[in-house]
């Protein structure tokens, strides 16, 4: 059963000062449960700093890469393999911020569901890991369309993935709307579209990458929220980012079960549902 996953997103924030006195909070934190894998994405000026001074239970993501790969001529750009030349074996993807702000201002042809996908796999085969995020926006949502968004979405990184890749794949499903609202997706909205993405994994991938792949929740995640989206049977973890911020990840982090592998693998037994519950058209049945 894979660990719970928590993933911190600094976005475009952090001074020296401020990255250093988060740094000295989270390494003053109690250690964390053997049953999560914590991952934090500062910006990459800060990243070097945050790897030599992070406590190494925590690891460091890029927040995107270049869609470009290798060294060479590339005025500007950070490509997967100076990540990874670095010791950085995460990375994010697709993140609704880099697709839609860049799409709006026109320049964002590589933020496009291709681009996301060729950057991805870029990563992998560099050898990172990647965190690829995927959500609908809210007309999306009010128009029904939640789904298809997140298929296509997910889709077009499928079509450039081997079956072997998918164990460095963890998929994020933020829901725009939630983003940096305040407003977090309800359990059951967020385990709903869960179960869903799992469903479509068992069809379009395998049965055994659906059980396997962690399919995580960011939108307005905190410390009063993070408990009952914990106990949703899909929801494999979290990617945060106001509160990645804060002392409040730390909250987060500890409201996970030390024993959460065995309460969820408990729960999947006594309740094989959550597949189940979407209909062979791909529907959502009730739940
Ligand atoms: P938020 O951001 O927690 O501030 O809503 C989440 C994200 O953008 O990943």
């Amino acid at each position: 059963m894979p660990k719970f996953f928590v993933g911190g997103n600094f976005k475009c924030n952090g001074t020296r000062e401020s990255i250093a006195s988060l740094v000295s909070t989270f390494n003053g934190a109690p250690a964390f449960p053997p049953s999560v894998d914590v991952v934090v994405s500062p910006t990459a000026l800060h990243i070097g700093y945050v790897q030599d001074n992070l406590r190494k239970d925590m690891s460091v993501c890029a927040q995107n890469i270049s869609t470009d790969a290798g060294f060479g001529a590339m005025t500007g750009e950070l490509t997967a393999e100076v990540f990874t030349g670095f010791g950085v074996n995460w990375t994010l993807t697709g993140h609704s911020e880099r697709r839609r702000r860049l799409q709006q201002r026109k320049r964002g042809h590589d933020e496009n569901s291709d681009g996301v996908s060729e950057k991805t796999q870029l990563a992998l085969k560099a050898g990172m890991s990647v965190v690829v995020c995927i959500g609908e926006v809210l007309s999306d949502r009010e128009s029904g369309k939640t789904l298809d968004v997140c298929f296509e979405q997910l889709a077009a990184v499928k079509d450039k993935l081997l079956l072997e890749d998918w164990s460095r794949i963890v998929i994020a499903y933020e829901p725009v709307w939630a983003i940096g609202t305040g407003v977090s997706a309800s359990p059951q909205q967020a385990q709903e579209v869960h179960a869903a993405i799992r469903k479509w994994l068992m069809t379009e991938v395998s049965a055994d990458v659906a059980e396997q792949t962690r399919i995580i929740y960011g939108g307005s995640v905190k410390p009063a929220t993070a408990p009952a989206l914990i106990e949703c049977v899909d929801i494999d973890g979290f990617l945060v980012g106001g509160c990645s911020l804060t002392a409040d990840f730390i909250e987060i982090i500890k409201a996970i079960p030390a024993d959460f592998d065995e309460q969820r693998r408990a729960h999947l037994k006594a309740d094989a549902n959550s597949i189940q519950s979407i209909g062979a058209d791909g529907k959502l049945a009730k739940m």
